[in-house]
């Protein structure tokens, strides 16, 4: 959606990650799942992956995350009136994940709620967030994608559970008066497909079976449609806020697999190295993917200020979309 006049712009003033202790590497996987270093670096790019500790759950990385985001923007923990987490693993099948890192936060005014588009989550969180402080219903948003998609997958199942791990990455956006060429998100687009359901989804719920279920994909069908959707929505953006592929500074994507990022920046004839790659060490951690990429490129002092930076991302559903902002 393009960002018409309102009175207010979104701002990103702070983001922070973070990444169990445990790391696990291509060769441990392989230890007990039928697969190889080799196929899984060759095919994917990963090398590892984290995986949280026994007891450890979605929310205590959120709030880890959460923690160091508020810490770079210099905000408080009570000025924050809004606190949208994305998730497709959360605690409990309800209350919202959001509402526990609200009260770990000790925050206790304004709003908390789940957002749930897999790998895409964040990507709408951010867009759902941005809306409400544009229009002045919120101040100040934490935006969080944290996943335990460990606890979903099957491990009898090599085409899948060799590509995921946990963790999360946050973002603290803040209302500022909306003025000419300011920081801030400068629109979003969001985009699903429910024909697509069942190439990517969690064989079980509280409605279906009762239980929490496994993780299934096609992956082959997926990456079909991974490129395509990536590019298109990528180009739908720039071209609304009158901006051409090669004033983007940075692609921050949804690391999914070093192949679809490689042949999304080919198919939009983008350098490869303004792509943002994590993929390698954190594998595809869904809703975290794209917040933890975004601070480990602020942190490593690759995305600066006044940049051009677009975020996207692609998951089940098939839902896809992307956020682009000035740094
Ligand atoms: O985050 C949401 C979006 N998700 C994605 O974007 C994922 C998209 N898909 C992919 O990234 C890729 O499709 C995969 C990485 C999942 C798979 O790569 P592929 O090149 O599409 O491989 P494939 O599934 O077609 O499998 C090729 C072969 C098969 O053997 P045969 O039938 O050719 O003999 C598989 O059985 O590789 C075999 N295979 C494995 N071998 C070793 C599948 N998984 C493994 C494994 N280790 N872990």
């Amino acid at each position: 959606m393009t960002h018409s006049v309102t009175p207010f712009t979104s701002r990103i003033v702070g983001c922070g990650s973070y990444l169990p202790a445990r790391a696990v590497s291509n060769e441990e996987l392989a230890r007990t799942v039928d697969t190889s270093d080799d196929w899984i670096v060759e095919r994917s790019g990963i090398r590892q992956r984290y995986f949280a500790a026994e007891g450890e759950l979605t929310s205590d990385l959120a709030v880890a995350a959460a923690r160091r985001a508020l810490d770079m923007a210099g905000v408080a923990a009570d000025e924050v009136d809004l606190v949208v987490v994305a998730t497709a693993t959360p605690d409990n099948t309800f209350p919202a994940t959001a509402t526990k890192v609200q009260a770990k936060l000790g925050i206790t005014q304004g709003a908390a709620f789940d957002v749930q588009a897999v790998c895409t989550g964040f990507i709408y969180a951010l867009a759902v967030a941005d809306s409400f402080l544009r229009v002045g219903q919120h101040r100040c948003a934490l935006v969080i994608g944290a996943e335990t998609f460990s606890r979903i997958l099957d491990w009898t199942d090599r085409g899948t559970c060799v590509l995921f791990g946990d963790g999360a990455g946050a973002v603290v956006l803040r209302a500022e008066p909306s003025r000419p060429g300011a920081p801030g998100l400068l629109g979003s687009r969001l985009r699903a497909d429910g024909r697509h359901y069942d190439l990517l989804y969690v064989d079980g719920g509280p409605s279906s079976t009762g239980t929490a279920g496994a993780l299934r994909m096609q992956g082959r069908e997926v990456f079909r449609h991974a490129v395509a959707n990536l590019a298109s929505v990528v180009v739908e953006i720039l071209a609304e806020q009158g901006f051409a592929v090669a004033d983007l500074d940075w692609l921050v994507p949804h690391q999914a697999n070093l192949r679809i990022l490689a042949g999304t920046a080919k198919k939009l004839g983008l350098a490869p190295e303004k792509v943002v790659v994590t993929v390698d060490r954190h594998a595809n951690t869904s809703a975290a993917s794209v917040p933890l990429a975004l601070d480990t490129a602020v942190r490593d002092g690759r995305i600066r200020p006044g940049q051009l930076i677009l975020l996207e991302g692609m998951g089940g559903g098939l839902t896809w979309g992307g956020c682009l902002a000035r740094w």
